[in-house]
């Protein structure tokens, strides 16, 4: 019987668990016997209790869960060619070469260099005596597909990762509920909200709540922002509006590649010369991960997960690693290292613009 495994790994997002009842209902289906691995890459370094075969019945209530149930971690461990081999003998005790990540662009990228390394990882393993030969003799190749599971929707190549709307929901409900009280005392909220390096949570937030204005990593503010915000805000409030919304990515920068901090935002907005409102800062923080996973991530977990288990029962020695998309509303397989390299691109095109932007700048401050 084929065995294959399932991890999380990176931060967790809504969606995961999901993820996990659908790979081992799926790989039992198709009969598989499914193992766990627990807290991540740290469960496949530590062996042991970490790699718990599943039964159906495992993951009973998994669809209603936050968080992911069989944990995720940081492995430094992991890092070092010593702790992957390690990792892969505990996977040939256990019978595993197929393994199903759910984690961020790292926590897949790492997956991907794990399996080019598996046959010199066992053949180290072989010559410094700890496995037999015979022992590896049937796991000579690692399979891995990847599902994108992060809060963040920062990998090119799929509409939506795991965990993103429902993070983007759990936004717009303490937008909701921060407008109540900004509203009742007139009073402006400057908020910032997760994301990493990616605007999308709060591009997408700004659109959804009606926000009154908006800072993104992808499209920096032109050099006047503080006017302008102004502006804005003061024709809103002309207008009748009793609350002001700003809403920051955690990481805005500005043309210079300077962060746009909270802080910054509020001095303005409060500024006894300027708008003079009453302004609080409010920073989401981890509520955005938290709780239950929306109906779509749930059914994205779900349908991905089932086409992770059938990816890696096809993939051959020749198949690149792939990871699960979703585009235009259909499941789809993707190779990774493309899409990751594709994300990695896109975010030096935009660094390169800045660094442009900033340069043109400074020469037109020094010709002036
Ligand atoms: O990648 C998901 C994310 O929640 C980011 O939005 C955020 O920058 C980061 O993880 C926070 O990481 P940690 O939970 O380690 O503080």
């Amino acid at each position: 019987r084929k065995k294959i495994a399932v991890m999380t790994s990176g931060g967790d997002s809504p969606g995961m668990n999901a993820v996990v009842r659908a790979v081992v209902r799926m790989g039992i289906h198709m009969d598989c016997d499914v193992f766990a691995v627990y807290e991540g890459y740290e469960g496949l370094v530590r062996g042991g209790n970490y790699i718990k075969q599943m039964g159906w019945e495992d993951v009973r209530g998994y669809l209603s869960e936050g968080g992911t149930l069989i944990g995720t971690a940081r492995c430094m461990a992991f890092y070092e060619r010593p702790g992957r081999m390690t990792a892969a003998k505990n996977m040939v005790l256990n019978g595993i070469d197929a393994l199903i990540i759910c984690g961020g662009d790292g926590s897949l990228t790492g997956a991907d260099k794990f399996r080019a390394e598996w046959p010199s990882l066992l053949e180290e393993l072989v010559s410094k005596g700890e496995l037999q030969q015979s022992q590896i003799e049937p796991y000579k190749h690692l399979n891995i597909v990847g599902l994108v599971g992060s809060i963040d929707n920062d990998l090119s190549g799929t509409d939506a990762t795991i965990g993103a709307y429902s993070a983007l929901a759990r936004i717009c409900e303490m937008v909701d509920y921060i407008e109540a009280t900004a509203s009742s005392h007139s009073r402006a909220f400057v908020i910032e909200v997760m994301g990493r390096h990616c605007g999308w949570l709060a591009l997408m937030a700004a659109v959804a709540t009606g926000a009154d204005f908006l800072f993104i990593p992808e499209k920096p503010r032109e050099d006047n922002w503080r006017e302008e915000m102004c502006q804005v805000i003061k024709q809103h409030r002309e207008m009748g509006k009793r609350k002001t919304i700003v809403i920051i990515a955690e990481g805005a920068l500005d043309k210079h590649g300077e962060k746009v901090t909270p802080t910054m935002v509020k001095d303005l907005l409060a500024d006894k010369d300027g708008l003079g409102l009453d302004t609080r800062i409010t920073t989401l923080g981890h509520v955005q991960r938290g709780g239950t996973a929306v109906a779509y991530d749930r059914m994205l977990g779900t349908l991905q997960g089932v086409e992770a288990v059938k990816a890696v029962l096809e993939a051959t020695p020749e198949t690149e690693t792939c990871f699960i998309a979703i585009t235009e509303n259909k499941i789809a397989r993707k190779p990774l290292m493309a899409a990751v390299k594709e994300t990695k691109e896109v975010a030096s095109l935009i660094e390169q613009q800045r660094f442009n932007e900033a340069m043109a700048l400074r020469d037109t401050e020094f010709s002036d």
